[in-house]
């Protein structure tokens, strides 16, 4: 199918989109489990990062599912093809300028893995929302957790699909230990520390 198909460079390169912005551009690609808080950080660290001037979106599970791939549902195959979309946009991003902040629970390590290799060194960071199965499943915001133990939702993640945990993340917050301010903190300082920001 790809035939036929020619890349084309731009002209303005993403060099100078960055020289422009300030600071470098990279994926934070937020895993973890339903309810894990992974939309929280995201937007709570997305506010600082915009009080300071940083160009930065968040790419958000639901509304992606609500639009770009509506038609998707939770089997391994769509959960696969969701993140490989959602990595070929978060590259998009990178290769714009920006601090782009996924927030999916991409449960499957391949499919992360995927995505990092979009991407070049040191631009793919990967922030395990760490949370406990039972804290996620006492926080339940959504029901769903409730939904999936009496088999309403099949193939729920941390129920009846499974999640598997970063191995190397390079950055792991513990949402039922720290706070999202400390959470925020932690990501912050990573980023100043690799000089992104
Ligand atoms: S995935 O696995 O990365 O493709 O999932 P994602 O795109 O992040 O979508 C997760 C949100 O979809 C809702 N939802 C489910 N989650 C897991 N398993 C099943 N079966 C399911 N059905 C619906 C749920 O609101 C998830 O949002 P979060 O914010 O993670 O709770």
């Amino acid at each position: 199918m790809a035939e036929n198909l020619v890349w084309h460079e731009t002209t303005i390169k993403k060099e100078e989109r960055q020289k422009r912005n300030g600071h470098r551009s990279c994926i934070l690609w937020f895993t973890g489990l339903s309810g894990a808080g992974k939309s929280t950080l995201a937007n709570a660290l997305e506010h600082r990062l915009f009080e300071q001037g940083t160009k930065s979106y968040i790419l958000d599970g639901d509304n992606v599912r609500l639009g770009l791939n509506k038609g998707l549902g939770f089997s391994d195959d769509d959960r696969k093809e969701n993140i490989r979309r959602i990595g070929e946009v978060a590259k998009l991003f990178v290769d714009s300028g920006t601090v782009v902040c996924t927030a999916f629970i991409s449960p499957f390590k391949e499919d992360r893995d995927r995505v990092r290799e979009l991407v070049e060194e040191g631009e793919f960071i990967e922030v395990y929302v760490r949370c406990s199965l039972e804290a996620c499943e006492q926080r339940d915001p959504k029901g769903l957790y409730k939904k999936a133990r009496s088999g309403e939702i099949p193939a729920f993640t941390g129920i009846s699909s499974p999640y598997e945990e970063p191995e190397a993340p390079e950055i792991v917050v513990d949402s039922d230990k720290q706070t999202v301010e400390e959470s925020v903190e932690t990501i912050l300082a990573y980023l100043k520390e690799k000089n992104i920001l």
